[in-house]
């Protein structure tokens, strides 16, 4: 049996030219129990399961990098982050299902409920009224995390002792990467800010302690906290710089979220007995690939590879007929808003090895299970 999985991980590690090392971090934590919440930055299918949402990738040109060229629902050419931190991490070749496929397929739900879930929708945010406007119906963080509730009974039921479940809820890791939405709603609504923006960003803040919190008590104790990216230099903002450079108000708060982020995380594990975390600062890192693409190996920092419109291909969902680019490893932008396979991949690699505080803080992903 552990042949089996040891040979099927090696393979996998080959095929996507993986170091020895991955592999051994792979076969070392077969046990390791994963759960995602999020957005569109870790959905992995869960919007296909909303027949209202507008907000999807389940048709092409998304995944074309995908196993069979499958439009997953991924937004992304082939995996995305969540679905390399869970290869990485844990002995999984990509993210563990949607919860609302595994609740779709009644006979193997109790099978698979114990090796996780992802509960990430695309278009969701932090606050329960962001994406439905634009997106119609999505899951949001509120909802992910009563659906997280119902896993947890069921989990109960199955192992038959709640004892048993919240060592098992206590061992898991908690991946989470939202407000990327919220931020865009508010700072592009009606063409300004609405309201006062550091009130704003106290709201927001408020509004993420209250989805750990219930986290928490719900038997969460490792948490891996992803950041907001410069969402300001993301094919679809770069419009509102007259002069083509990042949009600076949607980078100004996506900078002062992590700072929020910081404090309260600090203050989290000081008041929660039991409480780790790990910080990942994706908007360093993207800003780093941004300011010197050579030295990590891009070309086109600017431009989505999938899209049309503007100078940077950044008014067009990435759909059939849209431009699509075909070296994809040379863009850090999949569509007008996602990254590339590739970009996320190295922002998977940095947040479970990362050494130093610069971009991952106070431990990486690989320290945060082991403590
Ligand atoms: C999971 O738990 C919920 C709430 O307790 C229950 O309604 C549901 O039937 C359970 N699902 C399965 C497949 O056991
Ligand atoms: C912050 O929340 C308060 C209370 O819910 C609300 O009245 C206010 O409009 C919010 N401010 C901003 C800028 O979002
Ligand atoms: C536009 O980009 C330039 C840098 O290229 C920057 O200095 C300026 O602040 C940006 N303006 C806005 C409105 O974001
Ligand atoms: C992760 O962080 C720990 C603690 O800071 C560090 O010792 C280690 O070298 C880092 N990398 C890996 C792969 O664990």
């Amino acid at each position: 049996m552990a042949s089996v999985t040891q040979m099927i991980l090696l393979f996998v590690a080959a095929i996507h030219g993986a170091t020895m090392m991955t592999v051994m971090v792979a076969t070392g934590k077969t046990g390791l129990t994963i759960f995602i919440f999020g957005d569109s930055t870790a959905d992995v299918g869960t919007n296909n399961h909303l027949p209202t949402c507008t907000a999807r990738a389940d048709h092409r040109y998304h995944g074309i990098d995908y196993a069979y060229s499958k439009a997953t629902g991924r937004f992304s050419n082939g995996r995305n982050t969540a679905d390399l931190i869970a290869r990485l991490l844990g002995n999984y070749i990509v993210s563990p299902p949607p919860f609302l496929f595994l609740l779709s397929r009644k006979a193997t739900f109790k099978r698979n409920i114990l090796r996780g879930a992802n509960f990430a929708s695309g278009g969701a945010g932090i606050f329960s009224k962001t994406g439905r406007k634009n997106f119609h119906k999505v899951i949001s963080m509120a909802e992910q995390i009563q659906q997280f509730a119902t896993v947890r009974s069921n989990i109960t039921e199955l192992l038959g002792s709640p004892r048993d479940a919240d060592d098992l809820l206590q061992n898991s890791v908690y991946i989470i990467s939202v407000g990327s939405n919220d931020l865009v709603e508010y700072t592009l609504s009606q063409g300004g800010q609405t309201g006062d923006p550091k009130q704003f960003m106290v709201n927001l803040t408020e509004a993420y302690a209250t989805h750990l919190a219930n986290l928490y008590t719900l038997g969460a104790r490792k948490f891996g906290i992803i950041g907001i990216p410069p969402i300001g230099c993301c094919p679809a903002a770069r419009p509102h710089n007259s002069s083509g450079g990042c949009f600076e108000a949607l980078n100004d708060n996506a900078r002062s979220f992590y700072k929020s982020m910081q404090s309260l995380l600090s203050d989290f594990s000081l008041l929660y007995q039991g409480f780790k975390y790990s910080l990942g600062n994706t908007y360093a890192m993207t800003m780093n690939v941004i300011e010197n693409p050579r030295g990590n190996r891009f070309r086109e920092v600017k431009k989505a590879c999938c899209g049309d419109g503007t100078l940077f291909h950044g008014v067009t969902d990435c759909v059939v007929g849209a431009k699509l680019c075909s070296n994809r490893a040379d863009f850090l932008f999949w569509d007008k808003f996602h990254p590339t396979e590739k970009a996320s991949e190295i922002a998977a690699l940095t947040l479970v090895y990362g050494e130093g505080a610069q971009y991952v803080t106070p431990m990486n992903l690989s320290s945060l299970v082991m403590a």
